[in-house]
């Protein structure tokens, strides 16, 4: 039985009240490996969205940013870069990034060890629960099933990266595939943040004060989405925005990825080896909402296993972003967003439902 929201907190409304545990539940991995499995449990059936339906080919394909160029020691490159990189930012809020350096094996090896983690016994992996939002190791099913009323389609690992690093011990080259990976996926994040700053008008190292970046917070966000049997009534992941400043995602190669694009769902093919990068919630803040976090989602089909892995880069936990002052424009007020120090803004959004953007409306709401 689904347990409901804590009451007194509306749908839109996210609060901090104490969520009770989460209930046990088999992870979808299990599920989906169940014999003769032909349909889907009623928990996992969500109600047909009928305004935005999904374009499968559009003729605008999402920005990409050739990082070699971003970081060119030829002005003229870089600052043609830098302005593709806003208008990136301002259209899609979504853009592919390729010529990173980031080797392509390390990516293959990266997603190659996310997949035997989830291929553990449900004992083993069960060792990496996790009982607080904040845990810096949390393994589970859905997104929040303490509040999930349907639950999701997917199982995650969630690891906190960085300032202080942390792996599961199983599988045992987990450790080191990650603490590489992570390393260099960092020292792109940096590169695109401070080009962001710049397309911005800000000194190119603005965000990154601001956001105290030397320890951001970085987490990795393992989804393993096995096959569905009615791929059209589930869901991976619903429509929300990331929180923080720059999500890096790679995946094997099985779409699933969805923007939301000119009021459409965008089907994302992303280039192979490059990393998809979207902007999150405090970049919108930073900037005054002049660059927007973008509604994303992630769909099943009932063929392929899919592996995605997301990096989210953010402010450091004390770290509290508020508007740029620079970028309001004579006479208007900063928006109105209440300085929240990030580890408390990302209690929020994991403590409840996954729900849009509605965390950033809710600080939006509360005011200075
Ligand atoms: C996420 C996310 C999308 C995907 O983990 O925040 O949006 O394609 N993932 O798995
Ligand atoms: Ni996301």
């Amino acid at each position: 039985m689904a347990t409901t929201a804590p009451t007194g907190s509306p749908p839109s409304q996210p609060s901090l009240t104490h969520s009770p545990p989460p209930r046990k539940l088999t992870s979808v991995k299990a599920l989906s490996e169940s014999p003769g499995l032909s349909s889907i449990p009623s928990i996992y059936t969500f109600p047909k969205q009928p305004n935005h339906e999904p374009v499968s080919d559009t003729k605008e394909p999402i920005p990409t940013i050739d990082f070699s160029l971003l970081i060119s020691s030829n002005p003229d490159e870089r600052s043609k870069t830098i302005r593709e990189l806003g208008k990136a930012c301002g259209d899609w809020g979504f853009f592919m990034v390729t010529n990173h350096g980031v080797p392509e094996r390390m990516m293959k090896a990266m997603i190659e060890v996310c997949r035997e983690f989830f291929e553990l016994t449900e004992e083993e992996k069960g060792e990496c629960e996790g009982k607080h939002v904040l845990d810096p190791i949390r393994y589970g099913t859905s997104f929040n099933p303490s509040v999930d009323k349907i639950l999701y389609w997917r199982d995650y690992l969630k690891i906190f990266q960085h300032p202080a690093f942390h792996s599961p011990s199983d599988p045992p080259s987990f450790r080191e595939i990650a603490l590489d990976y992570s390393k260099r996926t960092r020292g792109v994040m940096k590169e695109i943040v401070r080009g962001i700053s710049e397309s911005l008008g800000l000194e190119d190292k603005y965000v990154e004060k601001a956001s105290n970046l030397e320890n951001c917070l970085q987490i990795m966000i393992a989804n393993l989405y096995p096959p569905c049997p009615q791929p059209e009534l589930a869901m991976g992941l619903p429509a929300h925005s990331d929180h923080g400043l720059l999500t890096l995602l790679i995946q094997n190669d099985t779409v699933g990825l969805q923007v939301l694009h000119k009021d459409k769902w965008v089907n994302i093919h992303p280039i192979p080896n490059s990393f998809l990068a979207n902007i999150g919630d405090h970049i919108e803040i930073l900037s005054h909402g002049k660059y927007k976090s973008v509604l994303h989602q992630a769909v099943v089909n009932d063929r392929d296993v899919r592996i995605s892995i997301a990096l989210a880069h953010a402010p450091a936990a004390d770290a509290a972003v508020s508007p740029a002052p620079m970028l309001l424009e004579d006479g208007q007020n900063p928006l109105a967003c209440q300085a929240m120090k990030y580890k408390e803004y990302v209690e929020l959004q994991q403590s409840n439902k996954l729900d849009g953007k509605s965390c950033l409306e809710h600080i939006r709401n509360r005011g200075i």
